[in-house]
């Protein structure tokens, strides 16, 4: 639809930036820090985690930076074996500091914190006893949430229970040390995940229900590549078991129907206890983070041998399913230069269809352009290509809340350069450059890109020049 007159952005816009604890922190062994399942991740062409961009020890420094910025809200995660380091257990008290000062001095540079529970990093030693496999995680979830919400009751507003589930189910080399479970295995596991975000969207409502709480999963709209009708029912497939699964979930308490058909068919779907689906109708999401970086063209599935499960590479990267779907190339649009389609326009179709479905409040909890950078000769980092990336999804963002939508905010990823989950520090998305290689840290100063002036001026001007 076109608009005659723009509509400005709402004046309590959250005007964000993204990062998640194992990404970022560094100190993975530091202060009584418990291993998580990414610890294990030492690819020999990559970074690990053990400093990333040392922001355990910078935290200030940051802090001050997203201050000049002129961020509104900050969105992070809580490292769970940082704070438990078992996952259950013993609290890790230095653990917990870490945060309480992080969320002091975020509050303090006038900044809303928005707080992920669980970002891809699940404590080892729950791995080692079946992971989301085993009930008794679902259990040490709720205690590791019921924690973080006596301890920062009235200070986080915004609460994030896991980020990009659906990533994990239909992506899951990169969260599975070892071997990588079947798919029956990995719907059990998405299952328990359910219980365990509406277990702590419970303890929530009792000891601060003031706070809001909501998914963070990896949303995009999903095209047909023809109007033949059958394109047309490969698209709907996909997307239900893709982001419907995930968000009827969460805005609804229960299984989309068509998902659910597909895992009755495939025989994947997941063993339900009793009362499982009474609490999940009872504890829905007061609102819904969306990480968006493009779309999905697909095909009716040919089922002449190629399709089969995406389960690998990252998130981006599909194949298809037999009696599914087939991915295809949507030739309209560019790419990054590490393969991602580029489709600001999709950001606007992805925010009105879930905001059609659901009527919720949505906040983009990630979006972004990553590519390789390094310092130039006049000591600076000119990344004009994350400026035109983010103005153009920007633009549509604005586009979407004229057609109604709810967007409270918008928090790019990545506030930093960071650990990227399969190119390291090849892969930048930052404001902030990190002087570091991949294996060298060189001096680890933060040097504030060109996007990072653009951006400080656009939230200056509350979008107005869009
Ligand atoms: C999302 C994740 O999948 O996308 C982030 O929540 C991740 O953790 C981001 O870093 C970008 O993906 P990648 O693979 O480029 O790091």
């Amino acid at each position: 639809m076109f608009y005659s007159v723009k509509k400005p952005f709402p004046e309590n816009f959250l005007w964000g930036a993204s990062t998640s604890a194992y990404q970022v922190e560094g100190a993975a062994d530091l202060d009584g820090k418990g291993p998580s399942i990414q610890d294990l991740h030492k690819p020999e062409h990559i970074s690990d985690f053990s400093v990333a961009s040392d922001h355990y020890h910078r935290y200030k420094e940051d802090v001050a930076l997203m201050k000049e910025l002129g961020l509104k809200a900050y969105r992070f995660s809580i490292s769970w074996s940082r704070v438990f380091p078992e996952g259950a257990g013993k609290v890790n008290e230095a653990g917990l500091e870490f945060y309480k000062n992080l969320i002091d001095e975020l509050l303090s540079a006038g900044i809303e914190p928005c707080v992920t529970l669980y970002h891809f990093d699940l404590p080892l030693a729950l791995h080692e006893n079946g992971g989301w496999g085993n009930r008794e995680t679902i259990d040490a979830f709720e205690r590791y949430a019921r924690l973080m919400f006596e301890t920062f009751k009235g200070k986080v507003k915004y609460w994030l229970t896991i980020n990009e589930q659906n990533i994990m189910i239909n992506h899951p080399n990169a969260m599975y040390p070892g071997r990588v479970p079947s798919q029956k295995e990995l719907y059990q596991h998405n299952h328990h995940m359910f219980v365990a975000s509406a277990r702590a969207t419970a303890a929530l409502r009792e000891i601060d229900p003031e706070a809001k709480i909501g998914p963070a999963p990896n949303i995009i709209a999903v095209y047909p590549k023809s109007s033949l009708p059958e394109d047309i029912i490969a698209a709907d497939n996909w997307e239900a078991i893709r982001d419907w699964l995930y968000l009827d979930m969460a805005a609804y308490g229960r299984y989309n129907s068509l998902a659910k058909a597909y895992l009755e068919e495939k025989g994947y779907f997941p063993e339900i206890e009793e009362g499982d689906m009474e609490l999940l109708a009872a504890n829905t999401a007061d609102y819904l983070g969306i990480n968006y970086y493009s779309t999905a063209t697909v095909s009716a599935a040919k089922n002449d041998g190629h399709d089969r499960a995406p389960r690998n590479g990252d998130q981006q990267t599909m194949v298809g399913e037999e009696g599914v779907f087939r991915a295809e190339e949507n030739p309209a649009l560019k790419a990054t230069e590490f393969g991602w389609k580029i489709d600001p326009v999709g950001l606007r179709t992805t925010l009105r269809r879930v905001y059609d479905r659901y009527h919720l409040p949505l906040l983009i909890t990630e979006n972004g352009i990553g590519g390789k950078e390094e310092i130039e000769a006049d000591g600076k980092v000119h990344d004009r290509y994350r400026i035109e990336y983010l103005r153009v999804h920007f633009e549509q963002a604005r586009l979407a809340l004229q057609d109604g939508v709810d967007l409270m905010g918008y928090c790019p990823w990545a506030f930093i350069d960071l650990v990227s989950t399969h190119q390291g520090y090849q892969k930048r998305y930052g404001f902030v450059h990190v002087d570091r290689g991949e294996k060298d840290l060189r001096t680890m100063n933060r040097i504030k890109k060109d996007s990072f002036d653009w951006y400080q001026n656009l939230i200056r001007e509350n979008g107005a020049n869009l």
